[in-house]
C-alpha cells in the first residue's frame, strides 16, 4: 500500500517535470518558481540592460541552479532594503531567497540560512578622478547605499554619511557635487566607474566580505539543493566563466 503511494507520488513528480525538486523534498512559496528578491542597480552582478531586461552575474547564476533542482527562477526586483526584508520570514516572505550581491554578516546570519559563498570583494571608494583616498573619509560627505554594509562601516567610522535607496541615485549625487565619494562593493564600483566619464576608484583596508544567496530561515532543503548545485556550477567552472562574461 505504501509503496504504491510512493509510486504514485513519484509518478506525479516526473509528470509535473518536477522531478528533481520532489526527490529533494523541496518546497518553495510558490510551487514550481525559485522567487528572489533582488535590487538591479548592481552591475555587474545585476542590472537591467536597455530592454529593461534584469540580466548579470546572479540572475544567470541562480536561473542554472534553478534548473538543476527543478524549478524556475523568478526575479522579484526593488531597492536594496526591500529586498532584505522580503526573503524574511519573520516578516512574512514575498520571496525565497534574496539574491543581490548579499554579504554574509554574523547579524545575517541570523535573519537567512546562507547558501555557500560563491565570490569575495572588498569595499573600495569612488570619486571624480579618484581624488578622495581612504585617508580623506573623515573630512568628505560618503554616498552610500541603504541597508548595504559600505552603510554600516561608513556610518561606524565617519562623521558624514547620506545614505541612498540605489546604487543610480548614490551616483548622480556624486555627479551633482551632493557627496564627494561613492563606498561600495569593488567589483560593482569598477562597472561604474567603466559606465560614468571621470570617475576613479580608490582602495580601502576593508577586510574581504563573501557573497551568497540568503534563504528563508529553515528551509533547510533549499539551502542543501542550492549548495547542491552551486558546488556543481562552482567544480565545471560556470561560475567563473559567468564571473568573467560580465566583466568584459
Ligand atoms: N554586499 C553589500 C551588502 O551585502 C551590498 C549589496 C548591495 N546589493 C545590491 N544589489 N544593491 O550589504
Amino acid at each position: 500500500m505504501m509503496k504504491k503511494l510512493m509510486a504514485c507520488l513519484m509518478a506525479l513528480c516526473m509528470i509535473l517535470s518536477l522531478a528533481a525538486a520532489c526527490a529533494e523534498g523541496i518546497t518553495t512559496l510558490e510551487e514550481g518558481k525559485l522567487i528572489y528578491s533582488t535590487s538591479p542597480d548592481f552591475p555587474p552582478f545585476e542590472y537591467r540592460d536597455d530592454n529593461d531586461e534584469i540580466i548579470g552575474i546572479e540572475p544567470e547564476l541562480i536561473a542554472l541552479i534553478a534548473e538543476k533542482i527543478g524549478l524556475t527562477a523568478e526575479p522579484l526586483p526593488m531597492d536594496f532594503d526591500g529586498a532584505l526584508l522580503a526573503a524574511r520570514v519573520d516578516m512574512g516572505a514575498k520571496a525565497d531567497l534574496i539574491v543581490s550581491g548579499v554579504t554574509v554578516t554574523e547579524e545575517r546570519k541570523t535573519i537567512y540560512d546562507f547558501t555557500n559563498p560563491y565570490t569575495t570583494i572588498t569595499q573600495a571608494i569612488v570619486s571624480k578622478d579618484g581624488a578622495v583616498t581612504k585617508d580623506q573619509l573623515n573630512d568628505v560627505i560618503i554616498g552610500v547605499q541603504s541597508g548595504t554594509t559600505g552603510q554600516i562601516y561608513a556610518e561606524d567610522n565617519f562623521p558624514n554619511v547620506t545614505k541612498y535607496e540605489t546604487y543610480s541615485l548614490a551616483f548622480q549625487a556624486l555627479q551633482n557635487g551632493q557627496v564627494d565619494c561613492v563606498l561600495l562593493d569593488d567589483a560593482v564600483g569598477g562597472a561604474y566607474v567603466k559606465k560614468i566619464p571621470g570617475l576613479a576608484s580608490q582602495p580601502t583596508d576593508c577586510e574581504i566580505e563573501e557573497y551568497a544567496f540568503g534563504v528563508n530561515k529553515g528551509n533547510t532543503a533549499l539551502v542543501d539543493a542550492i549548495n547542491g548545485a552551486l558546488a556543481e556550477l562552482i567544480e565545471d567552472g560556470t561560475v567563473e566563466a559567468i564571473i568573467l562574461k560580465y566583466n568584459e
